[in-house]
């Protein structure tokens, strides 16, 4: 049975070389984005890539309506989903600091990085209980210093990473067959950060095989938010809400 995925903001950027990478290692990509346009040219580029199974899913983060009806697509067509990839995802704006925010400009971010990903493991929880499945979800550290300090983007990210320990705790003690995880795959050049360059930075192929390598190297990140090289952020360690 081929192996199957969806993945959000997945027209461009990191999502649509996840999606190129795992369709060339044979898996079946459905492709999340919130733009008909835009997600078919990117399933076009893929099918001209050499993708074989690649297939558009309109998922808009900021209307959750299409991620139930995404979900129930998916249920009805595709049940044998194995792989969630929140990957979808804003930085705000990352310059300014964190006192000046409008709470609009900031609840427009948490909505996004945090809120609609919860939508989205609430709505695919019946397919991917039914398959052993999987959800990762593409993050960053929360920590800040005098160099990286984007509000916005750190406290959303955050709730997102806190999300991750305690629903795998949760499917843990409730004996939920699905692994949740979030890999914090390090600076990649992409329009997010306006497609910088840099001695810390990967290119959007290096990254995308960071995250492939994690994803499938066998091993279970339960509740886990890993860095590139697989090793999991103290907070996100498992048990460390005993310790
Ligand atoms: N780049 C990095 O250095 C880096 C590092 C660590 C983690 N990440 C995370 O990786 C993920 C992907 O980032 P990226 O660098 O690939 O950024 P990107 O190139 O800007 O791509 C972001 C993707 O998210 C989609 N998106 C934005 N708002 C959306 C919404 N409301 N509904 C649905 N889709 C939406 C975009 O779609 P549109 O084209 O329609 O806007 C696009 O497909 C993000 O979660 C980011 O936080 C990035």
């Amino acid at each position: 049975m081929t192996n199957k995925v969806l993945i959000t903001g997945a027209n461009k950027g990191i999502g649509f070389e996840l999606a190129r990478q795992l369709g060339h290692l044979g898996w079946s990509i459905l492709l999340g984005a919130r733009s008909e346009k835009r997600g078919q040219d990117a399933v076009d580029a893929l099918k001209k890539d050499g993708v074989a199974a690649v297939e558009w899913i309109k998922i808009d983060y900021n209307n959750i309506e299409t991620i139930n009806t995404a979900a129930q697509m998916i249920q009805d067509n595709h049940s044998d989903l194995k792989v969630l990839i929140n990957n979808a995802g804003i930085p705000g704006d990352m310059r300014k600091p964190g006192y000046e925010f409008e709470l609009s400009e900031l609840r427009e971010v948490i909505d996004i990085n945090f809120l609609a990903n919860y939508a989205m493991i609430k709505a695919f929880l019946p397919i991917l209980h039914k398959n052993d499945g999987r959800i990762l979800n593409i993050t960053i550290p929360i920590g800040s210093n005098s160099y990286w300090n984007p509000f916005a983007y750190t406290t959303s990210k955050a709730a997102l990473n806190v999300m991750i320990q305690s629903l795998g705790i949760n499917f843990e003690q409730n004996k939920i067959p699905i692994e949740i995880f979030g890999i914090m795959p390090g600076g990649i050049t992409t329009d997010l950060n306006n497609n910088a360059t840099g001695p810390y930075m990967k290119t959007v192929q290096e990254g995308g095989k960071v995250i492939v390598d994690l994803l499938l190297n066998g091993k279970n990140y339960q509740g886990q938010v890993i860095n590139e090289w697989g090793v999991p952020a103290e907070y996100g360690a498992k048990d460390s809400a005993q310790s």
